[in-house]
């Protein structure tokens, strides 16, 4: 069985962004760091990064942050955009501030863009985030498209070719599946992660995107009842869901 990995209490929770580990020293003899409901005091003591550290470990009188290798599930909100330094509103915004000085750093697992709302996943986790958005998994991504015109019934057949070439490239895209719901409503399941793939297909059909909406990543959905904005962390039976 694999080794529980160990850490000075100061360099985890300054990892975790409680500050820095003067900081982090500080909080202790303040006696605001309790491990087992015991005050610590040396900070400088290994111990181990298990699971249980989140209900074992109170900072401030809270439960500890969760420990390296989370994944978010966001019902990413219009108007805000995935990226940690441009201007304006930020999908990182959401989270709690001391999450942005995490190391190592969350990011989002590819991008929806600043107009595009729904599910967002963002992680800690660089294998995964890699697994997620490697063209060899085809983690298939489903999008809700609100439309300007009403479909005129060439797009399903176009999309499905595998021979839709988008403008100013020179590799055709994958085939996609699109499943009609109204004249100018569509789900449209696609494998890869173009720059703005989904507007720029159906702008190849001759119409425009009015709203999107990501439903699902691989066989993970967004739940119904999750208001936009809303996020949690998946357990790893949902994560699991995501390359079903
Ligand atoms: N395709 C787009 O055009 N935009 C997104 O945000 C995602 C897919």
């Amino acid at each position: 069985m694999a080794k529980t990995p160990t850490s000075r209490i100061d360099k985890l929770l300054s990892s975790m962004g409680y500050g820095s580990r003067r900081e982090v020293a500080q909080l202790a003899m303040a006696g605001r760091i309790l491990l087992d409901a015991a005050k610590v005091s040396d900070v400088a003591k290994r111990i181990p990064i298990s699971a249980d550290l989140q209900s074992r470990m109170k900072i401030n009188g809270e439960a500890l942050d969760p420990i390296a290798g989370m994944v978010i599930l966001l019902n990413k909100p219009l108007g805000m955009t995935c990226s940690h330094k441009e201007i304006g509103k930020l999908v990182y915004d959401i989270l709690p501030a001391r999450w942005r000085r995490r190391d190592p750093a969350i990011s989002t697992i590819g991008r929806l863009d600043k107009q595009t709302s729904g599910l967002l996943l963002l992680t800690d986790d660089g294998d995964l985030l890699h697994r997620v958005i490697s063209p060899k998994h085809h983690v298939t991504k489903t999008y809700r498209a609100t439309l300007a015109q009403p479909l005129n019934g060439t797009e399903g057949a176009i999309f499905a070719s595998g021979e839709l070439l988008l403008e100013g490239e020179d590799k055709p895209l994958a085939p996609a599946a699109l499943t009609v719901i109204s004249k100018t409503e569509a789900l449209l399941s696609v494998t890869e992660g173009r720059y703005h793939q989904v507007r720029r297909m159906f702008a190849a059909t001759g119409n425009h995107v009015e709203a999107l909406h990501r439903e699902s990543l691989g066989g993970l959905s967004l739940p119904d009842d999750m208001p936009s904005g809303q996020w949690r962390l998946l357990r790893e039976d949902e994560i699991a869901l995501i390359f079903e």
